[in-house]
This record gives structure tokens, C-alpha cells and sequence, in this order.
């Protein structure tokens, strides 16, 4: 591994000074506010954290629904159609929080956007349930950029959505390539037959939510009543998740200190196809004649609309 050496820092910024600057570890972009020896030290930990037999994980490339399927799941395996008051960054690995992972009651649901090899190393040999959500990439760029644009942090971004689009084709964002995530996990799949991995599409869970939660239930083998699938969309439709999230849910770091006034948090529009409101037509033909090839061969066809 890259390892304990100065890195070479990777300064993404643009002309504007939009951007930022990484090093890359083990594969992977890591802001320069960090240090590679807290990435080994974090990655280490997450890679022995202690698997429970009925643990689920939702494994996602930032912005492809990860909030509302954890949500989905959490109320599966309560058995019932109620909030959750915890948030799911406790359970998110790889966070800072998720220290206190082990703290978690059973059953658990872990959520990640790590790539496989930086999860937990038990994660195929003890079978950890794993579900596997996708987005189409356009509609991803775009609630990136304002996750991205809308926050007070740091690592924030003040430009245009053009000038990050430019930074997010070339997977030069902190959260990497999306090609190559998706491709990472599919790989995954192939190759660890005994991992039970569900992929989904969030465009599939937004059209049919109540089908996609009954197929979630029975590949975490939880039985589960029509009525009570229905109950659980109904909970976790766009609108209900996003006052629950402000009402509900016990924040590790308060969401006023964080978003920038008046902009939206996670819960920003959940559409499918709201790219159309933000993408050019030239922009459009890049997505489709660059990021699409990518996935030629994939088997994966994105909906957009
Ligand atoms: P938008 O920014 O397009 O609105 P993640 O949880 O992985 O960060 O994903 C966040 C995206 O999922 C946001 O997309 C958010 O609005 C959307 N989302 C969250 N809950 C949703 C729901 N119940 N229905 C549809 N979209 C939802």
C-alpha cells in the first residue's frame, strides 16, 4: 500500500480555485485534511470490526439513496412501520461515529460507501446480508453537486454545477470515480458467490416502492405482510422521510451547523430525472457517449426518467 510516505498531492482545483486536493491511498482519493495514517488507521478498524450473523448492510456511491433504503431496511427488521429515532451515520462505516458501531443493538443495519476491500474482512465468510443500491449517473452528478454546494464545510464546493461536472466525469471528487465504484461491486458479486448481494436501482424503488421492499424482505428473510410493505413505503415516501429527518431522527452532528441557509439537506428533491433541469444538451452527449460506454458490457441499464 501507498502506506506511511509523503504522498504526492493531487491538486483537482480548477482556474476558479473550485476543486480540491487529494492523495490517493490504497486506490482510493483522500482529502489532504486527513493524513494516510489515519486512513490505514480508520481502514483498519472498520476491516476488523466484529460482524453480527443478522447484520444487513447497504452498501451505495454517495447520493443513490442510501438514507432511505437504511430506513427501509431498519423498519424490516423492526418489523413495524415506525422511526428509527438513531441516524444512520452511527451506523455508517468508516465514519468517524461508527466506532461506537458495536454499542449498536441487533439487529444492525450498517451502511457504507467503502469499496468492498476496505469492509469489514468477515463481511463474505460470515454471508453479511448486503444490499447494493444504484442511481443513473446523471441524476447523481446533479445531487452531488448540490450536497456538495449546499454545505458549510470545508470540503464544499463553491462552483458551478458545470465545473463540478467536469471534476465528477474524471472521478475527481472525494467519494471517486462512480463508473468504477459500480463496477467495483458488480465485480464483487461475481466473485464471491457465497456474499448474498441484492443490487437495486433507486429509479425501481421509486416506481414500485412497495414491490422493491417486498423483494428486500425476502432476501433478508423477514416475513412481511403486503399491508405491512405498503405501511413502510408509505413511512419512508420522500415527503414523510424528509420531516422525519428534522423531527425524528437524533443527529450526531446538528444538520443546522452544517447545510448553508435555506438549502436542503439529504432530502433535497428525490426525483428521478431532475437532471434535465441542470444538464446541457452537449453535457448530455458526454453522459451518454462516455459514462454510458463505460458501462457497456455491464449489463446495467440506467433509467432516466
Ligand atoms: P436528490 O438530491 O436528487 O433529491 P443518499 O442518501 O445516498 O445521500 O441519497 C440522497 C438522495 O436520495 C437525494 O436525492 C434524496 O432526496 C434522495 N432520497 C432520499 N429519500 C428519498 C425517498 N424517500 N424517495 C426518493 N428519493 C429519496
Amino acid at each position: 500500500m501507498e502506506g506511511q510516505r509523503t504522498p504526492e498531492i493531487l491538486d483537482y482545483r480548477n482556474k476558479n480555485g473550485h476543486g480540491w486536493s487529494f492523495f490517493k491511498h490504497d486506490g482510493i482519493l483522500r482529502s489532504i485534511n486527513t493524513t494516510p495514517e489515519d486512513v490505514t488507521e480508520m481502514t483498519r478498524k472498520v476491516q476488523k470490526l466484529e460482524l453480527r450473523d443478522d447484520d444487513v448492510l447497504v452498501a451505495a456511491y454517495p447520493k443513490c439513496g442510501t438514507h432511505w433504503l437504511w430506513e427501509i431496511v431498519t423498519m424490516l427488521k423492526a418489523g413495524n412501520s415506525e422511526y428509527n429515532k438513531k441516524a444512520k451515520e452511527i451506523a455508517m462505516l468508516g465514519m468517524p461515529k461508527f466506532e461506537r458501531a458495536d454499542e449498536l443493538p441487533s439487529p444492525r443495519v450498517l451502511n457504507s460507501h467503502l469499496n468492498f476491500r476496505h469492509l469489514p474482512e468477515k463481511l463474505v465468510e460470515k454471508k453479511i446480508r448486503t444490499i447494493f443500491i444504484m442511481r443513473n449517473p446523471k441524476d447523481v452528478s446533479v445531487s452531488l453537486f448540490n450536497h456538495l454546494n449546499g454545505i458549510k464545510l470545508s470540503f464544499r464546493f463553491d462552483g458551478t454545477y458545470s465545473e463540478f461536472l467536469d471534476l465528477f466525469l474524471e472521478g475527481k471528487v472525494a467519494s471517486g470515480d462512480y463508473v468504477d465504484y459500480v463496477k467495483d461491486w458488480l465485480q464483487v458479486k461475481q466473485d464471491n458467490p457465497d456474499l448474498p448481494m441484492l443490487t437495486l436501482f433507486y429509479e425501481n424503488l421509486k416506481k414500485d416502492p412497495v414491490k422493491n421492499i417486498k423483494t428486500v424482505a425476502d432476501f433478508i428473510g423477514v416475513p412481511v405482510s403486503d399491508e405491512l410493505c405498503e405501511q413502510i413505503a408509505e413511512a419512508c415516501s420522500f415527503k414523510k422521510l424528509k420531516s422525519a429527518d428534522t423531527e425524528v431522527k437524533e443527529h450526531t452532528t446538528n444538520p443546522l451547523s452544517m447545510w448553508k441557509e435555506g438549502r436542503q439537506g439529504v432530502y433535497r428533491k428525490g426525483e428521478v430525472g431532475d437532471w434535465k433541469n441542470w444538464i446541457t444538451v452537449a453535457q448530455n452527449e458526454i453522459f451518454d457517449n462516455v459514462i454510458e460506454r463505460r458501462f457497456e458490457g455491464t449489463g446495467i441499464v440506467f433509467t432516466y426518467e
